[in-house]
């Protein structure tokens, strides 16, 4: 078992083992960091281009500042004109960023798009979220939910919404860690089948239970873990007063949040739309972890760079 030289397409890519790798890595470099005589550099000298074909906060800033604590140089390609423009193909562009760069992080629309660049590339190619997988926005959900639980294996999450990018990867992060999880979601907006068909692939290695229902009480019920995302997802802006009708009763608020145990947390990658998938009272409660779940991006990345590039 080993990450080396490996891409992260969707997080289907990894096994149980590698998963947990990645997980107890970051937990040890987040020890070793917080004693700054042992910081190592294993980055130095390497360069990682950070391409957002999308908009990005969190995961150009956290990428960006992973890569310079390992000793790298991130290479920042943000936008429309940065890149894959001007008609140039994705083979012409790709061999050239190889020459120049160690591995590739991209976020792009289209997931053939990504295992396009990844088909041509020399180098590592991982997914910073196309419109059907967030493997990096899961794997510092699933540490965030260990460190605060201190396991994962037979634990409940309920995700509440709509069945996008983050539910169909934290289906497959919940099948590949033993959690047990339910997707509430309103007709026509359930996960893609090829991430459930995968998700369920593995969970019957794992023993993780998963399902997808309408009530979103009945997929709360009892949950350690509540999770929501936007009904609106980038690129979909033009459908957003449509899409709060469709998604009318989706919402997470105090009295969905008494569905789950008392102890559950609350999680979202943000950004967040307050007032439509989640109340203000949800989302600023002691329930909710966002703050450190959107801390944790920095140290998943960080594990998962030095296991790739290592
Ligand atoms: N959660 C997340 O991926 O945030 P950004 O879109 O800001 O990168
Ligand atoms: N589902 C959201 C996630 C944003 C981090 C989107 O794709 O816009």
């Amino acid at each position: 078992m080993g990450l080396e030289g490996r891409d992260l397409l969707t997080l289907g890519d990894l096994s149980p083992d590698e998963v947990a790798l990645v997980l107890e890595r970051a937990k040890i470099q987040k020890r070793m960091w917080a004693q700054s005589s042992n910081r190592p550099r294993p980055l130095a000298d390497r360069a990682v281009a950070i391409i957002m074909l999308k908009p990005s906060m969190r995961t150009r800033i956290s990428f960006e500042v992973a890569v310079r604590h390992l000793g790298g140089a991130p290479i920042m390609l943000i936008g429309e004109g940065s890149v894959f423009s001007r008609g140039e193909s994705v083979k012409d562009t790709v061999k050239v960023l190889e020459r120049y760069c160690d591995c590739i992080v991209l976020r792009t629309y289209d997931q053939s798009h990504l295992d396009e660049v990844a088909q041509h590339a020399s180098v590592p190619v991982i997914n910073a979220l196309t419109d059907d997988y967030h493997p990096c926005q899961v794997l510092a959900d699933l540490l965030t939910i260990d460190e605060h639980f201190g396991r994962l294996a037979g634990l409940k999450l309920a995700y509440v919404g709509d069945g996008n990018n983050m539910a169909n990867t934290l289906l497959i992060g919940a099948a590949l860690t033993g959690m047990n999880a339910v997707v509430a979601c309103p007709p026509g907006f359930e996960p893609l089948k090829a991430a459930v068909t995968r998700a369920q692939e593995i969970a019957s290695a794992t023993g993780a239970v998963l399902s997808v229902v309408r009530d979103p009480r009945e997929a709360v019920d009892g949950a350690d873990v509540v999770v929501t995302d936007t009904f609106t997802s980038m690129g979909q802006e033009g459908e957003h007063d449509k899409r709060l009708a469709q998604f009318r009763g989706y919402q997470v608020d105090t009295g969905l949040m008494l569905f789950a145990k008392p102890e559950a947390i609350f999680m979202h990658c943000l950004p967040a739309h307050r007032g439509e998938e989640v109340t203000d009272q949800v989302i600023d409660s002691a329930q909710s972890v966002v703050y450190d779940e959107a801390g944790n991006r920095m140290r998943a990345q960080k594990a998962l760079l030095s296991l790739i590039m290592g």
